[in-house]
C-alpha cells in the first residue's frame, strides 16, 4: 500500500482534502493525525475490525487500551455511563486540550478499543485541524501515538512515515507538534482522581480543579501494578543506548567530557544552554534552559529519532528533577534509558 502524506494548511483549512481523506476512515482505513501533543493513527473508534488494524500496524500488545478522540463535548455522553455534571464542567474548563480522561465506558464501546476494562479513555484535542477531521469522520478516532510499539512517539509526519510507510493509507500533516509529550491520562473513576500518566497538565495544574489528585502509586513505586496498561511496557526506544545524568551543569559537563575522552563509539549528548562545552560529542542538541522545560519536552522524541538517524551508539542526556512536568518528562526518559538514570553528586 502507498502512504501518502497529505499537507494541510491550519490558516485556510482544505475542507475538500479533508473530506476526502475522512472517506478512509469511513471506509475503515488508517489515517495518521497531527495532534498538540503527538501525532496520532487513527481508525473509527466504533469500529472494532477498523480499531483492530492499528495494533497490527504498530505491533502492539492487544491488551494495551487505546484514546477515543472527540471534537465536540456532548460525544461524551454516548460513549460512557454515570458521567457527573461536576467533571463535565471542569473538562469545559481544560478541553479541548492534552488531557485524557478515564469514565466508565457504555456499551457501544468495542471491545478493541477497551482491551475488556469496563472504562474508556477519552480526549478532546486542542488542535483545530485534528477536530475538524474528527467532525468530519463523524465518528469518535482511536488513536494511540503514530509510533510502531517501543519506539519514540512521533511529532512530525514524516516520522510517522518513517514507522508507517506502506502500512497505513494516508498521514495529515499538520506541522510539528506544539507540546511533544502524549496527554496526560487521568482516571476519573477512582476517588479522588489518579494520575495514570504524567504529561504536560502537572497535578499542581490538576489540583485546582480535583482537589487530593494524586500519581497512581505505580508511577513511584517499580512493584505495584500501573493502572494504565501502557505504562508496563518498553518504550520510546531509539536504536542507540540512552544514559540519563541528573546533576549540577558543573557536574554534568564534567562528567559527560570524562566519557568522551577515550571513547570507541559515537556519542551524542543532549545538553542545556547552561551547562558547558562539549568539543568531542558527535552530536550535541541544545534542550534550551533548565529553568524552563518546554523545549525539552517539545524536542525530547524527535532528538531520540535524530540521534539515531546520525547514528550513535550511545544517547547521553542531562535529566531533570521529577517534579511538575520534570515528572512528565523524566517518566518517558527513563523507559528510553531503561532505567539507567543516574544522579551526580557533590
Ligand atoms: O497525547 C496523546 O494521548 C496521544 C495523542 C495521539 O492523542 N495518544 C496516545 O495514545 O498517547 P497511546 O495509545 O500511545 O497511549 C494511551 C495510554 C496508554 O498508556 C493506555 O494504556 C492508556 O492511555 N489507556 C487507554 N485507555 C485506558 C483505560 N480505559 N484505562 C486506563 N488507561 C488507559
Ligand atoms: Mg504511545
Amino acid at each position: 500500500m502507498e502512504t501518502k502524506i497529505v499537507k494541510i494548511d491550519e490558516k485556510k483549512l482544505d475542507i475538500n482534502e479533508l473530506l476526502n481523506l475522512s472517506k478512509i476512515i469511513k471506509e475503515g482505513g488508517l489515517v495518521g493525525i497531527p495532534t498538540e501533543t503527538v501525532y496520532g493513527l487513527a481508525a473509527n473508534g466504533l469500529d472494532g475490525n477498523a480499531v483492530s488494524k492499528i495494533f497490527r500496524a504498530k505491533n502492539r500488545p492487544m491488551d494495551n487500551p487505546l484514546i477515543l478522540h472527540i471534537s465536540q463535548m456532548d460525544q461524551i455522553y454516548s460513549l460512557t455511563k454515570d458521567v457527573n455534571k461536576e467533571d463535565i464542567e471542569k473538562l469545559n474548563h481544560l478541553w479541548p486540550g492534552p488531557l485524557t480522561v478515564v469514565l466508565n465506558k457504555s456499551e457501544k464501546i468495542p471491545f478493541e478499543v477497551s482491551c475488556g476494562l469496563d472504562t474508556v479513555a477519552i480526549r478532546m484535542p486542542s488542535k483545530e485541524l485534528t477536530r475538524k477531521f474528527i467532525e468530519l469522520c463523524g465518528t469518535p478516532l482511536a488513536a494511540p501515538s503514530a509510533n510502531l510499539s517501543t519506539k519514540p512517539s512521533p511529532t512530525t509526519a514524516y516520522e510517522v512515515y518513517e514507522d508507517m510507510h506502506g502500512k497505513i493509507d494516508a498521514i495529515i500533516d499538520g506541522g510539528k507538534s506544539s507540546i511533544g509529550l502524549e496527554s496526560t491520562v487521568l482516571d476519573l473513576t477512582s476517588k479522588p482522581a489518579t494520575i495514570l500518566r504524567p504529561g504536560y497538565y502537572t497535578k499542581e495544574m490538576l489540583e485546582e480543579y480535583w482537589p487530593g489528585v494524586d500519581y497512581d502509586l505505580a508511577l513511584k513505586n517499580e512493584n505495584q501494578i500501573p493502572k494504565s496498561p501502557g505504562q508496563k511496557y518498553k518504550h520510546y526506544a531509539p536504536k542507540a543506548e540512552v544514559i540519563v545524568y541528573i546533576g549540577k551543569s558543573e557536574h554534568f559537563t564534567k562528567k559527560v567530557n570524562d566519557l568522551l575522552q577515550d571513547k570507541d563509539k559515537r556519542i551524542g549528548v543532549m545538553a542545556f544552554e547552561e551547562d558547558g562545552n562539549f568539543e568531542k560529542a558527535d552530536f550535541l542538541i541544545d534542550m534550551g534552559s533548565k529553568e524552563d522545560l518546554t523545549k525539552m519536552g517539545n524536542i525530547l522524541f524527535s532528538s531520540l529519532r535524530d540521534m539515531d538517524h546520525e547514528k550513535m551508539d550511545l544517547i547521553i542526556v542531562h535529566g531533570v528533577e521529577e517534579n511538575s512536568y520534570g515528572l512528565s518528562i523524566m517518566n518517558r526518559l527513563k523507559k528510553s534509558a531503561s532505567g539507567r538514570v543516574y544522579y551526580l553528586e557533590d
